[in-house]
């Protein structure tokens, strides 16, 4: 089959989508790899490497007009989606529920489009969730981050003119951001403590060497789908109490609390920022979800009271790199699963495609 790449447009983004190495694994099996000129550029790939692995490099009119499939990190956009074909397949992050004129534009063209950020949460999924892949990047960035804005080192150092003592990190929500961000900042050397609401992640917030708070109450976070669902205002007050000592004694809060399908919860007010530290920081991954700190902006370093407030978009592409070779191997594993070298199965009962496939011959199907 025909697959290609065209450059990725949306703001900030430095990803592409599939990378010269994969890309020659899937020549291997068969497929022919069509990229627009430059794809790879802001991801340090050129388009001498995707050459070397034998793609055909082109202008996006034509890499799209010869599309069987087209693979992208973010859904296309109008004018990219007339020049495809009637029926080409897309995979590619869709965020359905939330686009549904895309959706329709998708339609219209009977594209059927596999959505990235639905991959169901399985094991026999797991290399295929970039979600996952993408999230485990960003909490590391996330440290990297608020290290720098910093104005204190994370361990504790003896030194002949004074011992510096070590800084004091809070994470909320241990998911693969998460608990990413804790084995970060733990090799960085700070004291590193966690809240999460589902309780089965105190054993993996202890396992990376990071206290976790417990917070007092009867109510346990249900969890669907792997993914925790929203927990009732009182269990929040009971949390914030929990919380509210290692907050104001925090150097750097890095916060990553997500509830799907509703827009993030929100675990720091402006009243506890004034408590806060002068000088502390806090990173906000939940941002582009509305954000866990209510002061938050959406790409933007804000100063509040003292405390420096990041609002970081799309953290995963600021290390496009890394992110394109797990989101390539990513998309190859989910077309592996989906395809062979001359066509889809289209087995519309299996979990993963049900889960993923958005629409399919003109009719929308979740
Ligand atoms: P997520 O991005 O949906 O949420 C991040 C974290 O925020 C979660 O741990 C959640 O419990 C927590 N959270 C929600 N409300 C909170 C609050 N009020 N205070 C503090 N924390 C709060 O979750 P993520 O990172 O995508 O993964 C969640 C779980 O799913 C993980 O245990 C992960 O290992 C599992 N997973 C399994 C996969 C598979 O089996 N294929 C793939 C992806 C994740």
């Amino acid at each position: 089959m025909k697959i290609a790449v065209i450059k990725e447009t949306r703001y900030a983004e430095n990803r592409v989508a599939l990378t010269p190495q994969v890309a020659q694994q899937l020549i291997k099996v068969g497929h022919t790899i069509y990229v627009e000129a430059g794809s790879g550029y802001a991801s340090n790939f050129s388009d001498e490497a995707y050459e070397k692995s034998e793609c055909i490099i082109a202008n996006k009119v034509t890499v799209l007009q010869q599309a069987d499939i087209l693979v992208k990190v973010n859904a296309p956009d109008e004018s990219e989606i007339n020049l495809l074909k009637e029926g080409t397949v897309l995979i590619s992050y869709l965020y359905a529920s939330f686009n549904s004129d895309l959706v329709q534009q998708l339609n219209a063209k009977k594209i059927s489009a596999f959505a990235m950020d639905a991959i169901p949460r399985i094991s026999r999924a797991q290399n295929m969730d970039a979600l996952s892949s993408q999230a485990n990047l960003a909490g590391y960035k996330a440290v990297i981050l608020g290290a720098a804005q910093l104005g204190k080192i994370f361990p504790l150092l003896m030194t002949a003119a004074g011992t510096l003592t070590p800084s004091r990190v809070l994470i909320y929500g241990a998911g693969v951001a998460g608990l990413q961000a804790i084995a970060t900042a733990k090799r960085l050397g700070a004291i590193v403590e966690v809240s999460d609401v589902r309780p089965e992640t105190k054993e993996q917030v202890e396992s990376l060497g990071a206290k976790f708070i417990e917070v007092k109450s009867d109510e346990a976070a249900k969890v669907e789908g792997g993914y925790a669902k929203e927990v009732s205002a009182a269990y929040l007050e009971k949390q914030k109490e929990a919380v509210n000592k290692s907050l104001f004694q925090a150097d750097l809060v890095i916060t990553t609390a997500l509830v799907m399908g509703k827009k993030a919860p929100t675990l720091i007010t402006e009243d506890q920022v004034k408590e806060m530290k002068l000088g502390a920081v806090i990173v906000d991954m939940a941002v582009e979800q509305g954000g866990n700190c209510e002061l938050s902006e959406y790409d933007k370093i804000i100063t509040k009271h003292g405390v420096q407030i990041i609002g970081p978009a799309n953290l995963a592409a600021t290390l496009p790199q890394n992110a394109s070779e797990l989101y390539a191997k990513n998309i190859q594993n989910l077309l592996n699963h989906l395809a062979s070298k001359e066509s889809f199965k289209w087995e519309f009962e299996e979990e993963i495609t049900q889960g993923t496939l958005i629409c399919h011959e003109g009719k929308i199907l979740r």
